[in-house]
């Protein structure tokens, strides 16, 4: 039946951890996959997970499903956490949201709402470049996927003037996507300015805006201020929708938890929208899974564990600071012609080098470097001990 099935390419991220396992090289370093370690390059399982584990463990829970969209404590304080407690749209009780199966579930549930009800031509416009997984998650849910200038190679920084313009330049009411902060692949965000300036943009466009925002508190330690271009738009009378997950901040990976919002005009409107949302998550997976939502829920909703949270979470960001900075010195110490400034100005889990995809290659078979095709290494994977041989390997592959 299935002979003429075509064998599929690896995975862009995923498919560089089964490379990376296949390697016998005693010091080989893992900087594909987005996922934090330790300064001894281990996972790294947050202590207030740990402690939120064992209090819900004292609940003894029992196993039941939870409702279509989740565990209610876990889905209200995520939306506080993400919109804020001064949100206008949150106090008025008019914002739907539903748990989901982590970040790329709530992208699929929004792709699918978006696809059902958004009037007009369904195309969403994603940044150049973008999370290697966002084409494929939109145009699954029948959404034609198109693409607006980002990143300025040149510069390696923001191509703010490119971005304004197509986004003025596409046609009135799209959808567009955008990376709420520590932009992956790049780890180049907007300034607050800018995110001012892109808000007025999309209103004049009139256009629909779809928050993708996997790792609030990563990109700046602090939650409040990762989530200014949400709250900011928000502010500015956009109706956004918004994917959240919380694999990156809680290192919740594997229980995939996240969420998936949008905000109305009316409680009346809301209770439409919910019911759709339902509609549309019950064919998929009917209902999602308890035991991480509670964690999270847990860990939002007990203020003692939610401060040692935020400090934890501060930690993380710092350690990959530290890790920035390290790199570009080390590659500094030995001689490179080239600059690494970049490395030191972008925020969040990744470094988008300027490497090669040969270049990457080369990191990989001469160096037993691995990480993705397109120049991105995750700075999480980078530790006080690899460090050195990771910048050796830059460096003889760049000069
Ligand atoms: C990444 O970009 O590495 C992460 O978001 C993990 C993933 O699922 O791709």
């Amino acid at each position: 039946v299935w002979s003429q099935i075509p064998q599929g390419p690896p995975d862009a991220i995923l498919g560089i951890t089964e490379a990376f396992k296949k390697d016998s090289h005693p010091k080989k370093i893992n900087l594909g996959v987005g996922a934090y370690r330790d300064d001894k390059g281990k996972p790294y399982v947050l202590p207030s997970v740990h402690q939120a584990e064992q209090k819900v463990f004292q609940q003894n829970l029992d196993k039941e499903y939870a409702g279509i969209t989740g565990v209610p404590d876990f889905t209200k304080a995520a939306a506080l956490l993400a919109y804020g407690p001064d949100s206008t749209p949150l106090k008025e009780g008019c914002i739907a949201i539903t748990q989901s199966i982590s970040g790329t579930g709530a992208l699929r549930i929004g792709g699918a709402f978006l696809q059902r009800f958004y009037p007009g031509a369904k195309a969403i416009y994603i940044p150049t470049p973008s999370w290697a997984n966002h084409k494929a998650v939109f145009s699954d849910s029948g959404l034609e996927v198109k693409q607006y200038k980002y990143y300025n190679k040149d510069t390696i920084g923001l191509d703010f003037d490119g971005m304004v313009g197509d986004i003025k330049n596409m046609p009135k009411g799209s959808i567009i996507l955008l990376h709420a902060c520590a932009h992956n692949p790049t780890g180049v965000d907007p300034t607050e300015d800018q995110w001012r300036a892109i808000s007025d943009a999309v209103k004049e466009g009139e256009h629909y805006p779809f928050f993708d925002m996997a790792y609030q508190g990563f990109a700046s330690g602090d939650t409040d201020k990762d989530a200014f271009a949400v709250r900011h738009f928000v502010k500015e009378g956009h109706f956004p929708c918004l994917a959240q997950s919380f694999a990156k901040n809680m290192g919740l990976y594997g229980e995939r938890v996240g969420a998936f919002s949008i905000v109305t005009a009316s409680p009346e409107e809301k209770a439409r929208v919910d019911s759709q949302v339902k509609i549309i998550v019950r064919p998929l997976y009917s209902n999602p899974p308890v035991h991480g939502a509670r964690i999270a829920s847990t860990i939002l909703n007990d203020p003692a564990l939610n401060k040692q949270w935020l400090g934890e979470v501060e930690g993380m960001a710092s350690r990959i600071i530290k890790m920035r900075a390290l790199l570009k010195e080390n590659l500094e110490k030995l001689g490179s012609k080239q600059k690494w400034n970049h490395i030191t100005d972008q925020i969040g889990m990744f470094a988008y080098t300027g490497l090669t995809a040969e270049q990457m290659s080369k990191l990989a078979e001469e160096h037993s470097v691995y990480a993705t095709k397109d120049g991105r290494i995750s700075v999480a994977g980078i530790t006080s001990d690899n460090v050195e041989r990771l910048a050796e390997s830059i460096y003889k592959i760049t000069g």
